[in-house]
């Protein structure tokens, strides 16, 4: 089993990864929210985000209202429904706010459909073409693990602010962004024994070949585990690490997460940035809640990942976790959950030449996540 990401792995996944859906990177993440308009302040004002786009009643839009934020490569789109009953509302019904569609960008949204149905997908959305004035976007969709689903996006015709019905969405309030680059990688969390079977989906169904694959023994501390192997597609651009629960003395947090959204999901997006002291800072100022570490964390680190650029101060006031791989070190924090619901969260992470996920920090993480637990009752 590897646990860091050599050059030969990456190698392995392009020639494993087959080229029939090219991929040209995350298109945005839209979740299903109880109020999408106060989830859009929340969205600029804690973390930064500049609205783009806006599509609801004035719109001519009558069935659901959608916000569109943006950080430098990281779009989000905030839906709500304005009517009882509807898909909207029985996904926020069994899930809660969740994440609903993994769009992805493509250069050709039919081939994407054709060719990943032809392997066995699900379809969501038979490919459709939308037009407005700045152009045409094509969409097509398949269904992935829950009731979460990818929406391929052939926006090449197209040069308006977002998507066709969306209008600019100019709001004289604004925020400073905190230095969110791009999604690093995004996790579903499965239920017990279907790890393999949406790994499979991704390698079988989408091209995507493994990276990374932890055990329980990897990833467990004295009284919970989970089991997670990393997808990415052939260009490395898409990751999707995908975990299940696994057997502990106490509950797992996978299995927490499954029993709150009622099925699988999506458990976090990892958010890059260049600067992880400022850009935590910036949350922690603004609100963002992050899982903290005992300060014992620190006193050995340095021991584990050698020397790092940064000094060791801040990341332990700001509670940043370190380590290091064959071929450099990451820097990453997690938020607690964002929702009610203790379901999805945040990480932030600066990659300083490492591929990896943070394996040295699993245990202290975990046993983080555990007094989280503890105190909702639900270990
Ligand atoms: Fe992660």
């Amino acid at each position: 089993m590897s646990t860091n990401i050599t050059p030969q792995d990456l190698e392995k996944v392009n020639s494993q990864a087959e080229d029939f859906l090219p991929l040209l990177g995350t298109d945005y993440v839209e979740l299903y929210v109880g109020n999408a308009k106060q989830a859009a302040y929340y969205y600029q004002t804690a973390w930064g985000f500049q609205p783009v786009a806006y599509a609801g009643l004035e719109t001519g839009r009558k069935d659901s209202v959608s916000y569109v934020l943006q950080q430098d490569k990281i779009r989000l789109v905030l839906t709500s429904p304005l009517q009882p009953d509807g898909d909207i509302n029985a996904h926020i019904n069994a899930h809660g706010d969740g994440v609903k569609v993994v769009a992805l960008w493509v250069d050709d949204a039919t081939k994407s459909y054709e060719e990943t149905v032809k392997r066995g997908a699900k379809s969501y959305m038979k490919p459709r073409t939308e037009k407005d004035k700045n152009g045409t976007v094509v969409f097509s969709g398949i269904h992935t693990y829950g009731e979460t689903v990818h929406i391929f996006v052939e926006r090449k015709n197209y040069n308006g602010t977002f998507l066709p019905g969306y209008m600019p969405w100019d709001k004289t309030y604004k925020t400073e962004a905190v230095g969110l680059k791009f999604i690093d990688h995004m996790v579903g969390n499965v239920g017990w024994n279907e790890m393999n079977k949406w790994c499979e989906f991704y390698a079988k169904v989408m091209g995507f070949a493994q990276l990374v694959s932890f055990d329980d023994k990897d990833i467990s501390t004295e009284y919970t585990a989970l089991m997670s192997k990393v997808m990415s597609n052939g260009n490395g651009r898409i990751k999707f690490p995908i975990n299940e629960p696994a057997e502990g003395r106490k509950k797992s947090q996978i299995e927490e997460y499954i029993d709150f959204y009622n099925g699988a999901g999506v458990q976090h997006m990892a958010l890059a940035t260049d600067n992880i002291i400022e850009t935590v800072s910036a949350l922690h100022n603004r609100g963002v809640e992050f899982l903290t570490v005992p300060a014992s964390y620190y006193e050995t680190v340095l021991d584990r990942v050698g020397e790092i650029d940064e000094d060791l101060a801040p990341l332990k006031e700001l509670g940043i976790l370190i380590d290091r791989d064959d071929e450099g070190y990451l820097l990453q924090i997690f938020t607690k959950p964002v929702l009610d619901r203790p379901t999805m969260f945040f990480e932030i992470i600066q990659r300083k030449g490492a591929q990896s996920f943070g394996k040295g920090n699993f245990k202290a993480l975990f046993e983080a996540i555990e007094r989280e637990q503890e105190q909702r009752g639900t270990l």
